[in-house]
């Protein structure tokens, strides 16, 4: 059964035992109350007097069960004695010695997250947002954004549960969360919303299939942007053609669904230099001519979640209207064998000028990241440019889920995006280029090859995109093992996580913002 969620934020005041009778509304909705709980389960003054004579019930389920009031644990109370409501949950919000400093995000958003798994059919919450060291106006909204997160669910290809017959319709959780300072709370909350909709963006595009979404639909959804004050600009099979574009063509030759890229512009920045992020739109992968076995294959449709941060991105900055001049940048194509196909062995002259000898078709995300990379730096000389791709099956063998591989020719910037991956949760870890590993790329034929050796093969790829970086500050991640298929955790259900637009977003606030 799905649910619909909708929150609201309200003074401290109107957090109360429904009126009159007791517990369960009238139309039979039961009735849920949300407190926070300190060091040792303690609890703010006005917690404790909404409480009343269930204080003693919370003290006894505490002691009982060893409650401490750390992140992550709670008390669930059904029907507290000497309370009009049908449920308490308390939650703890305690945090490790090491997670102090922390801001907001990701660690109210955790909790946002935790207190939305608990609620899983029609309910009306009440949430006094009050623990006893008190809470910030973001924290407030970030708690909000956790449970929106943690609610997301790709269901648009259910069609028994959402219109059969013998249902209501999806049941409503209906969310009251009391704060110290609701107008401050809501015009954080609008920076917080941004973000929700633009993970929920990048989640809906990575979980789509690949016969609904094809490089030209892709495109059109990107296009939506504009409603939101973006500029869009979709370059066809023919403009690429014009612009010499023959890696990022090649591989999509092989396809009856043509190639697009697309460029998106937030221009909040007045005069300054823009940055970029530039996408891998692989919107499926078969390997082409050198092809995958058949097991798994079903999630190379999922091979565009670089593309799908980088549309999410884009929306979040529309959305808070972020200072800065930015551009995404995304290479849209589909690898498939077919008559027309590349093969092993061809060569292709990409846009820089460069010849590859492409010897395995299934290598391409380095070849679409080529041309895009290069237009970019190429037309608009960018601050920086960040790329994400689901490139190497390699990196998950390094990395696994936990961080996504970054690779940069800049410490600063490096610097900056480790220390934002800690703070969001959405963590990178650096690995190293060097001429040697370069070295692996030389080709008999060709300026280069489009696959190193069998060893480092994460690196390598990095090596072929850096031949296609000048001086730009340039970092890329390696999003294989971050951006789809990763476990679930409080902030995220979904088979595509919409991973780095919560860490990106908060680069650029931090960092290249007026
Ligand atoms: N899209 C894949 C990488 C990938 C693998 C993403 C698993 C997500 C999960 C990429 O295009 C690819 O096929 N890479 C090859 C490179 C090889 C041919 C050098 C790989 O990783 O095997
Ligand atoms: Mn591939
Ligand atoms: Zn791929």
């Amino acid at each position: 059964m799905s649910t619909t969620l909708t929150i609201r934020f309200a003074p401290f005041s109107q957090i109360a035992a429904p009126k009159p009778g007791r517990g369960v509304k009238a139309d039979g909705t039961p009735t849920v109350l949300v407190v926070f709980a300190g060091k040792d389960g303690e609890l703010s003054v006005g917690t404790k007097k909404l409480l009343g004579g269930a204080k003693e019930t919370v003290d006894r389920a505490a002691k009982a069960t060893k409650f401490k009031g750390n992140v992550g644990s709670s008390l669930d109370i059904l029907a507290p004695h000497g309370l009009a409501f049908d449920r308490l949950i308390v939650l703890g919000t305690v945090r490790k010695e090491d997670e102090k400093d922390l801001p907001p995000q990701p660690k109210d958003a955790l909790a946002g997250g935790a207190l939305m798994a608990k609620l899983s059919s029609a309910c009306k919450v009440s949430v006094l947002f009050d623990p006893p060291h008190g809470a910030s106006a973001d924290e407030g909204a970030a708690l909000a954004a956790g449970m929106r997160l943690r609610h997301y669910k790709f269901e648009t290809y259910k069609t028994k549960k959402k219109d059969s017959k013998d249902t209501k319709g999806p049941e409503a959780i209906d969310v009251t969360v009391g704060v110290a300072d609701p107008a401050a709370v809501k015009r954080a909350a609008v920076v917080q919303d941004a973000i929700v909709e633009g993970v929920i963006a990048a989640r809906d595009l990575v979980n789509e299939p690949a016969n609904v979404l094809t490089p030209v639909e892709f495109a059109k959804r990107a296009a939506e942007l504009r409603k939101l004050g973006v500029q869009v600009d979709i370059l066809d099979v023919k403009a690429m053609q014009k612009l010499g574009m023959n890696t990022l063509l090649g591989v999509g030759q092989g396809s009856i669904n043509e190639s697009r890229m697309v460029v998106m512009r937030w221009n909040g920045g007045g005069k300054a230099q823009p940055v970029s992020f530039i996408g891998k739109g692989v919107t499926f992968d078969t390997g082409g001519i050198s092809i995958k076995p058949a097991a798994g294959m079903e999630d190379m449709k999922g091979d565009m979640a670089g593309a799908a941060c980088v549309t999410g991105l884009m929306r979040t900055f529309a959305l808070r209207k972020a200072k800065a001049n930015i551009i995404g940048a995304i290479g849209l194509v589909e690898n498939m064998p077919g008559h027309n196909a590349q093969r092993p062995g061809d060569i292709v002259k990409s846009m820089s000028g460069q010849t590859v000898e492409v010897i395995n078709t299934d290598a391409e995300g380095r070849l679409v990241l080529a041309d895009v990379l290069w237009y970019i730096q190429d037309k608009y000389k960018p601050q920086f440019m960040i790329n994400l791709a689901t490139l190497t099956g390699a990196i998950l063998v390094a990395l696994g889920n936990e961080h996504a591989g970054l690779f940069s020719n800049n410490d600063e910037l490096s610097e900056r995006l480790a220390a934002t991956g800690k703070a969001t949760g959405e963590k990178v870890w650096r690995l190293p280029l060097s001429p040697g590993y370069d070295k692996m790329l030389d080709s008999k034929f060709a300026d280069m090859k489009n696959i190193g050796g069998r060893f480092a093969g994460s690196i390598t790829a990095a090596q072929f995109l850096q031949r296609f970086v000048n001086k730009t500050p340039w970092a890329h991640l390696d999003i294989a093992g971050t951006g789809m298929s990763s476990p679930s955790n409080d902030i995220n259900q979904s088979w595509g996580s919409g991973w780095g637009v919560r860490l990106l977003d908060r680069l650029v606030a931090a960092h290249y913002e007026k």
